[in-house]
């Protein structure tokens, strides 16, 4: 059954019961609008830990525009039902006042990597990402933490600061989870209309099978797709595009 916990001191306190008990805690950090995605890292974590944390928290410093951080879905009851049939133990629920009651006064700033990719077109995203994965991590006092390589550039920043803080909690990378077209599952893909839904399998195609960024940027354009980026590194071909209002990002190995 699984446990919905609202009070971060609640968590704190059966934190310590857990140490208490040696039990190992794998923790699973969300926005909430849960997927398959969302599903295989509670799975992943339930295979390495006694106990499997979730939270869901739909982190406002991350969002640049007010009008998309008001979009973006919110389904607690359905996610809840999801992380109980994944066997999820507890999940962490937290308030926008609890998480920031210091008013978001403190900041974990990154200045390379976070100003390139997603981070030169959302800029201050990825502090407000940092900041808020520090503060839930050291929350959840967790052993290991996951994180889907759909935001591999999320990822990278993630684990460079666990490195740069002497963080306790290793944090796991995991597969990409994709639809039976190709496209990666997003909480934004729900989104789209049905016609740009259909075109956006393009998008994952054309990241894998066409080598040259320029070439895919022209093809994306031509199908009505506005691009963020498309660029090669860390051995992988990145992309952002927008279709209407609804920002997709994807990447593959090379
Ligand atoms: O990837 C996400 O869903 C979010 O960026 C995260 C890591 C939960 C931080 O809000």
């Amino acid at each position: 059954m699984t446990q919905l916990i609202e009070n971060i001191k609640d968590w704190r306190s059966l934190r310590g019961e857990l140490a208490k008990e040696n039990k190992s805690v794998g923790f699973v950090p969300t926005m909430g609008a849960l997927h398959e995605g969302h599903s295989s890292l509670v799975r992943k974590s339930k295979s390495e830990n006694d106990v499997t944390l979730v939270s869901i928290f739909v982190n406002p410093t991350q969002f640049e525009d007010s009008q998309d951080l008001e979009k973006y879905p919110r389904t607690l009851v359905e996610d809840l039902k999801r992380l109980e049939s994944d066997g999820a133990d507890y999940v962490l629920f937290p308030r926008a006042e609890d998480m920031y009651a210091d008013k978001y006064q403190y900041q974990v700033v990154e200045n390379i990597l976070s100003r390139d990719l997603c981070g030169a077109h959302r800029p201050g995203h990825f502090q407000g990402v940092l900041t808020v994965v520090l503060k839930l991590l050291n929350i959840a006092e967790a052993h290991r933490a996951y994180f889907g390589e759909k935001d591999f550039q999320q990822y990278v920043l993630i684990r460079g600061m666990a490195e740069a803080f002497f963080l306790k909690t290793e944090i796991v990378p995991c597969p990409t989870v994709r639809e039976q077209d190709g496209l990666a599952m997003s909480s934004r893909n729900t989104r789209l209309s049905s016609d740009d839904r259909q075109r956006a399998t393009l998008f994952p195609e054309l990241l894998e099978h066409t080598t040259n960024p320029e070439e895919i940027t022209r093809r994306l354009i031509d199908r009505g797709f506005f691009v963020d980026y498309i660029e090669e590194k860390w051995g992988r071909r990145f992309g952002a595009v927008r279709l209407g209002d609804v920002r997709l990002i994807d990447n593959v190995k090379i």
